[in-house]
């Protein structure tokens, strides 16, 4: 496969089968993961796998969705606030942009080996938080569900090569 086809075969997947994930998956996943770019090569990120029943439900209930509840495996990606790059000239924080490009990987990486993921932003970080102990100085930035699909990719809608070229 190369990586257009990838990109083509990466979806969001919002149902997913009743079948855990081989561990040796996770350890290629995450070593994709670790292998991120991020600014002045900060790597301001932590990354919590949650498996556990328990937690999972915990997690429903910071994102409350009846297609949440088929997820049994997800991964949470903090971006460590003391840690990331912030630009000199305008003090813009690049965190979130490194957090984004190794929660990429991992989706990417995961639907190489046959697995659906899907990025959620629109959860409660407070309650989350709750949760999850975790120091101050990480912020939840996303979730990543992450298994076996149950559904199938729908075509991709996306904007014209016109469009977003300027
Ligand atoms: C930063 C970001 C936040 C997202 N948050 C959510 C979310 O909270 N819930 C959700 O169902 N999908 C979420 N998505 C998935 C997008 O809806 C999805 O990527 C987009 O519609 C394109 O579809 P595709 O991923 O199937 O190609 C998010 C995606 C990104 C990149």
């Amino acid at each position: 496969m190369n990586f257009l086809e990838l990109c083509q075969q990466r979806y969001s997947s919002r149902d997913y089968m009743n079948v855990g994930i081989e561990q040796e998956k996770i350890d290629y996943i995450l070593r994709c993961a670790q292998l991120a770019p991020s600014a002045v090569n900060f790597q301001p990120w932590k990354i919590r796998y949650v498996s556990q029943k328990a937690d999972m439900q915990k997690l429903q209930q910071c994102y409350n969705r009846a297609w949440f509840a088929t997820v049994q495996n997800c991964f949470v990606v903090y971006k460590n606030k003391e840690v990331e790059w912030v630009r000199k000239a305008d003090q813009k924080p690049h965190g979130d942009i490194d957090v984004a490009i190794l929660t990429e990987h991992i989706c990417l990486a995961a639907a190489e080996l046959g697995l659906g993921t899907c990025w959620i932003c629109n959860f409660d970080v407070e309650k989350l938080k709750e949760h999850f102990a975790s120091p101050d100085y990480l912020e939840p930035v996303v979730l990543i569900a992450i298994g076996y699909p149950a559904d199938e990719a729908k075509p991709k809608q996306r904007k014209s090569l016109s469009e977003i070229m300027l």
